[in-house]
């Protein structure tokens, strides 16, 4: 018999071994994929909100972005006939009602879903091991260690960025950006009866935006190293990390237990 794709090697010694569907695995191949390497993280739900959130977020610092610095008219007519600004804005504020609905839909899914739904919520401060593992990843983002260590979740400075760049960078963006379309929508209004009280706070709408802007520059920030770091894990971890976030399985490269 041919040892092709569909027929069954006639050499193999087991049921595993008939598996085998290339002629090119190697016994190490073998030996590797007979391991159950793979482990269930992130939840479909987890993976939607996170690929929904990035594309809000990417479309509310773009408009954002031009809202604080506006471009020149580009059409070229009666001021009555200009409304870029107003196609900026309703970008900004259609993706900011979609950021502010999931953000909720994510809390939820952090009571309900598995417990690596729940890292994005919490820093464990109280825990030794993970300042010591704390301590690792940064060496080993600096170039200082040389093996990684294995995590099923997030890696304990993952974590701390994810806290608080966006759990806290998002709520901070949702309260100021709210009370900002409070202003415009008026008093007595449904987002001015709930996050007027913000304005009051601040004291006044100048301050408001320029936080709300800086919140802007931070979120950019996590969302550069946040990519760089994905990418980077990905190949030099000992893990797999963008598919991860496709597939919701982490796929680990070696057994090695430390
Ligand atoms: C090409 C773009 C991106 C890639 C490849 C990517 C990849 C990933 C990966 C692999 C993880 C899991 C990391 C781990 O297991 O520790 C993750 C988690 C996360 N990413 Fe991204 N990401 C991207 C864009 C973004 C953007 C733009 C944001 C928001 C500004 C973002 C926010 C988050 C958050 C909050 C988590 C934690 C998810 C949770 O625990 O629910 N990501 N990302
Ligand atoms: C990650 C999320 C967000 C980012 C990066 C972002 C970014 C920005 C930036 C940079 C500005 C210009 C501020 C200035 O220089 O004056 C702005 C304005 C504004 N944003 Fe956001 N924003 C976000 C979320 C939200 C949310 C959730 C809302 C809620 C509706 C919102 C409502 C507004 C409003 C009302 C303005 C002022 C518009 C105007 O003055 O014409 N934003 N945003």
């Amino acid at each position: 018999m041919e040892d092709t794709i569909h027929t069954p090697n006639p050499k193999a010694t087991g049921a595993f071994e008939a598996s085998r569907l290339t002629g090119d695995a190697t016994e190490e191949d073998l030996d590797s994929i007979r391991r159950r390497t793979s482990v269930y993280v992130y939840e479909a739900p987890v993976r939607l909100w996170h690929w929904l959130n990035a594309l809000m977020i990417t479309v509310l610092i773009v408009t954002g972005f031009l809202i604080g610095a506006p471009l020149p008219s580009l059409q070229i007519g009666e001021a009555t006939e200009q409304f870029v600004m107003g196609y900026i804005r309703f970008g900004h504020f259609a993706a900011a009602q979609v950021l502010t609905v999931i953000f909720f839909g994510r809390i939820y899914w952090a009571f309900v879903g598995n417990h690596h739904a729940r890292q994005l919520f919490y820093v464990p401060v109280w825990r030794k091991r993970w300042w010591k593992e704390l301590g690792h990843e940064l060496r080993w983002y600096a170039f200082l260690e040389k093996t990684p260590k294995k995590y099923v979740g997030h890696n304990p400075l993952a974590q701390l960025a994810m806290f608080f760049f966006m759990t806290l960078g998002i709520t901070f963006m949702l309260i100021t950006g709210w009370a900002l379309y409070a202003e415009g929508a008026g008093q007595g209004s449904l987002p001015d009866t709930l996050m007027g009280w913000v304005l009051g706070l601040v004291q006044n709408s100048q301050r408001l935006h320029t936080l709300h802007h800086l919140g802007m520059w931070a979120i950019v920030i996590f969302m550069i190293v946040h990519i760089y770091a994905a990418i980077r894990e990905d190949i030099m971890s000992r893990q797999s990390m963008v598919s991860t976030m496709i597939s919701g399985h982490r796929t680990f490269k070696d057994d090695r237990i430390e």
